[in-house]
Order: structure tokens, then sequence, then C-alpha cells
């Protein structure tokens, strides 16, 4: 065991402003879902990504529940879901009692793999059973190829919903990740490269939509004085404290990029001398934003596994952890259809996300990479 403090894997990084815009909450007394600084943030929001609309929630899991609904997903529908995600995109599916059909990625950018897409729409237009909706994953900050996907998938007049939770700040082509689907959805949770301690975003450039997202995400209340509901809706509503942290982060974003990208590619310089050890490559198309740094080693080169490393770095007090656990794999999806080329199982096999934050120092960056050497090399390490 180490005396030194903990190294997170990712914890919020605050600039300092986000107590002053609370401060304002306060002052205007709107504690509450419900208030000008939601404006605010989702003005500030639309001007960093360029969407045209946006509706400030309570979670990125809330905005694909919306973005579903919006659609029109419902009861045996068929959603097709990038594998290798998070939980939060996927689960809303089954809130519609839709069933997620899983699509692997491809290896040079872990994100959806067209060449799969294409191949699996032309099959299912022949039989008759076309997706209601596609969700590529912008994973650990890195845009898919949206362009791509969305030119396939216009072919058979099928929306994209992009799951950007984990891209604040990346870009894809020229333009800030997520923009060029039908809808967009966002993560601000406290463990993202910015955050509102927890919340999210759905965006897209139909302004209809978005206004039908703001009220069904106030109980799709009628605009009468008395309460008249039409229609079911949801109380996803983000509060206004929350949005003041959140105009404060997007003020910073660009910065926090930066460092996140600087501290990748001192893991990257240092883990050259590593044979075995890669790092997460960067698609072509754009810049990711660099959420998380994750590796991958070589087992015929490395002889311990991700998961001993990760034992090795929590007796050091260093976090790090797998890779998301392709949802193909998880029993609650067990009875789902998978479409594998096999990287998704591969990357969960051989991936280790390392810590990542950008309030840490060189100096904890320095440490990580000390005892990441050991774990991967032994004590002749260094
Ligand atoms: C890829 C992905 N999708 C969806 C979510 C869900 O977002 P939230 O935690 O804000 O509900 C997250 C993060 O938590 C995520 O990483």
């Amino acid at each position: 065991m180490t005396d030194e403090p903990r190294i997170f894997l990712s914890v919020p990084h605050m600039s300092g402003r986000e107590q002053e815009l609370v401060g304002e909450v306060f002052d205007s007394n709107f504690i509450a879902p419900a208030g000008p600084m939601i404006d605010r943030f989702e003005a500030a929001f639309c001007a960093t990504t360029g969407h045209r609309a946006a509706a400030a929630l309570s979670s990125g899991t809330g905005a694909m529940d919306i973005a579903l609904r919006l659609l029109g997903v419902e009861q045996g529908d068929d959603v097709w879901v990038a594998d290798l995600t998070f939980i939060g995109g996927v689960s809303p599916v089954r809130y519609h009692g839709a069933n997620p059909v899983f699509l692997d990625v491809s290896a040079d950018t872990w994100t959806l793999d067209p060449a799969l897409l294409a191949n699996e729409l032309e099959i299912a237009a022949r039989s008759g059973s076309l997706p209601k909706a596609v969700i590529p994953v912008d994973l650990y900050g890195q845009s898919c190829d949206l362009d791509q996907i969305v030119s396939l998938c216009d072919r058979y007049r099928i929306p994209v919903v992009v799951d950007s939770a984990e891209a604040m700040g990346a870009r894809y082509k020229d333009r800030h990740a997520g923009k060029g689907a039908k809808f967009a959805i966002y993560s601000f949770n406290g463990n993202k490269i910015i955050t509102t301690s927890g919340g999210g975003v759905l965006a897209s450039d139909d302004d209809e939509m978005i206004a039908r997202a703001r009220y069904l995400s106030q109980q799709a209340r009628q605009p009468v004085a008395h309460y008249e509901h039409t229609e079911t809706g949801y109380n996803y509503r983000m509060p206004s404290l929350c949005a003041a942290v959140g105009v404060g982060q997007l003020e910073v974003l660009e910065e926090r990029v930066r460092r996140r990208r600087e501290i990748f590619s001192t893991y990257a310089g240092a883990f050259e001398k590593i044979p075995g050890v890669s790092m997460m490559p960067e698609a072509e198309y754009g810049t990711s934003n660099r959420w998380l740094t994750v590796i991958t080693l070589d087992p015929t080169e490395v002889e311990v596994t991700p998961a001993e490393v990760c034992l090795k770095a929590e007796a050091q007090n260093v976090e790090c952890r797998p890779v998301w656990k392709p949802m193909h794999q998880q029993p609650v999806f067990e009875t789902a259809r998978v479409v594998s080329n096999g990287t998704s199982d591969d990357l969960f096999t051989r991936g280790l996300c390392l810590p990542s934050g950008s309030a840490m120092s060189d100096q904890d960056v320095q440490r990580v990479i000390g005892v990441l050497s050991e774990a991967l090399m032994g004590p002749q390490a260094g």
C-alpha cells in the first residue's frame, strides 16, 4: 500500500467562475428546474457546438429517452446501437419497449463500423426489418464517422441519434462532434470532460423538435393555467443550479480539451518504449477530446492482463478501469441480436482506461506512468 493521495480516473475540474454563477441563481431564487440560467446554458451550449437548438436536461440518459420518444420508437421496434459503449445510451431503447441490436465498431476508430452498417442495412432492407433509429457512439471523446453513417441511413430514411455523451469539445471534420445527426445527446455527469454535476443535453438543428423536447421534459404540461395534459411526459429538466455550473464550465472547455490531449501525449511518449502497449488511435477525420486515455496491451508481448494492471495500480492508490464491457456481453442484453466483427470483444479483453482528469498535475501524470510502467514491466521499469 501507499500513503500517496488517490489519483482518480476523471473528476470534476472547476474553474472558480461556477460559484459566482451559482450565486446569481441564489440571488434570483430560481432554485428550480426553470429560470434564465437554463436559457443561458442552452444558448452557450449552442454557441459552443453549433447546434441550432438544445434542451438542457437532467442527464444524458434522459436526453436519449426523449430523443427516442420524439422519433416514435415503440414496442417491438429495432434500434441499432454501437456495441462498445456505456449502458446510459442504450437503456432508453428498452424504456420504449424496443429491441436494441448491437453492431460492432471498427478497429481504427473504436466507433460504429460504417462498412458493417452498410451491409446490415442492405440485408435488413431486403427482409423488411430496418431499424427505427441508429445510435452510433462518440467513444471516449472520439467522433464516429458521422457523415458516412448519416448518408448510409439517409438512403433508408432512418434517423441517426448520435451518443456524444463523452465528446464535448471533440471535433468531426470542421465541426463539433455530434453536429450533423438528427439528434445528438451529451452528458454533463461529474466524470465527463466538463460537468454540471449531473445533467445532459438533447441537441438538434430542428427547433420544433427541441421545443417539444422541453415540453416533454416538463411533464408535457399544456400552456394553460390549470394543469392540463394530453400525453404523458417526464420530469427531466435541468435544475438552474446545475445550469450555472455548466455555463462556467463551457467557458473553459477548450482549455480542458487541451489539457486532456496533453495528458494523452505524455502517456503516449512514456509508453512508446514499452513493447506491446498501444494508444487508442485517433481517426484522421477529427480531433478527439481524449476524455479518457485508453491503452491496449498485446498479450504476446505483455505478460500481465489489464485486470492485473488495474489491481497493481489500485494498490498504489491509482484508479484504472477496463474498457466498457460490450453491450452484447451484458447479461441484461443476453437475448439481443449482435453483429460482431470481434473488435469490441478484443478491446474489452485488452483495453485499459488511465487517469485522465484535466486537474491532474504533471507530477500526478508522472506518478501514474511510474506505477503503470512497473505494473507492465516489473520493478526493473524506468
Ligand atoms: C457513452 C455514454 N452514453 C450515455 C451516458 C449517459 O449519460 P448520463 O450519465 O448523463 O445519463 C454516458 C455517461 O454517463 C456515456 O458515457
